[in-house]
């Protein structure tokens, strides 16, 4: 046997390894090394996303949000009698004051004196309704009313119309009891009043739709005005009538005059406003030269045929 015999042993000596658990660890270590090899990797296959940004920012920037107009229904601001609103001057006030603490009194203060302390950094500062001087409307009836609906330009003093008119007459009739030299009110200035504001007339107010609502039923109308037209240069093209060769005649291009004619409604009802249409801007409604020199007769062949054309359901 030689000296030199070597003998084979067990890389790992599991026996051992058994005994001694802590050296569990030498054969896990690679594994640790190919995991964190591996986030490596991870790491710089993701850093074009991570330092570009592309990653959504936990806080969403609020100014990109689009935020349309609520829908709305009309309705209608029922219209008054001044002269009987004004003749429930007592029983107002009272509501009057209670408006005015709750809408007025932050800047004009409680007793009116302007020191309100919202007011007190304004320039120009709140009217101190005591002093007869300053004013800029005036501190008539209505010229304190117009300041109400109109406010004040140029300051902190805004409109105030969206209140009911009869709160509106509620709040002056408060102001009056503040001092004891406002000017008396006649029946003329009332009636004045009624007449400048509608204040007798009912006012409606229009139903109010989301912006991208009115956009798809515009497009929606357009595209329904599109196959109109179409429809209607079909119907040329299979019919012929000697309105359709005096139109092509006084058309130079017949799609563009078919498209002024369908904007304007009009002159469906009206020649006169026919003949305005047509003969205002020729070369760009399409219709040329022409058809400023029609005589009378044909002038009525092509108005009555337009009017059959247009009125032609063709579905
Ligand atoms: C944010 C503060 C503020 C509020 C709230 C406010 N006002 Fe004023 N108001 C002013 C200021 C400021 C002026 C003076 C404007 C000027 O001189 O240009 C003024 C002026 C006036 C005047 C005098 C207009 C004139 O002819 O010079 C009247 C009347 C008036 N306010 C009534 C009211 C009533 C009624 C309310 C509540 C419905 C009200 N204000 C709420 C700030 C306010």
């Amino acid at each position: 046997m030689s000296k030199n015999n070597f003998k084979f042993e067990d890389e790992i000596d599991f026996k051992d390894v058994l005994k001694n658990p802590i050296r569990w660890f030498g054969f896990v270590y690679p594994y640790f090394l190919i995991i964190a090899i591996a986030i490596g990797m991870i790491w710089v296959y993701k850093m074009d996303i991570l330092f570009n940004n592309k990653i959504p920012p936990a806080i969403i920037d609020s100014t990109r949000l689009f935020k349309d107009i609520e829908p709305k229904k009309g309705f209608s601001i029922a219209g008054v009698d001044v002269v009987k609103l004004y003749s429930e001057k007592e029983q107002l006030k009272t509501k009057g004051e209670e408006i005015f603490k709750a809408n007025c009194s932050s800047c004009h203060g409680e007793k009116g004196l302007g020191d309100g302390v919202a007011g007190a950094n304004l320039n120009p500062k709140p009217r101190n309704f005591t002093l007869s001087t300053g004013w800029k409307n005036g501190r008539k009836f209505s010229e304190m009313y117009k300041t109400l609906v109109e406010g004040i330009p140029g300051g902190a003093m805004v409109s105030y119309d969206y209140l009911p008119i009869e709160d509106k007459f509620a709040l002056i009739f408060f102001i009056n009891t503040l001092a004891t030299d406002f000017p008396q009110v006649s029946e003329t200035e009332l009636k004045e009043l009624d007449v400048a504001y509608n204040l007798s007339q009912t006012r409606t107010l229009p139903n109010q739709i989301p912006v991208q609502t009115a956009i798809m039923k515009l497009s929606i109308e357009k595209t329904s005005d599109i196959a109109k037209i179409n429809k209607i240069i079909e119907f040329l093209n299979y019919h012929s009538n000697p309105a359709k060769d005096i139109f092509l005649n006084v058309t130079y291009n017949s799609v563009k005059a078919l498209q002024t004619l369908n904007a304007n409604q009009g002159w469906k009802t009206e020649k006169e406003n026919f003949v305005k249409l047509i003969s205002s801007s020729v070369n760009e409604n399409g219709f040329n030269s022409k058809a400023l020199m029609l005589t009378e007769e044909r002038l009525n062949l092509l108005y009555d045929y337009m009017n059959y054309l247009f009125k032609l359901q063709y579905d």
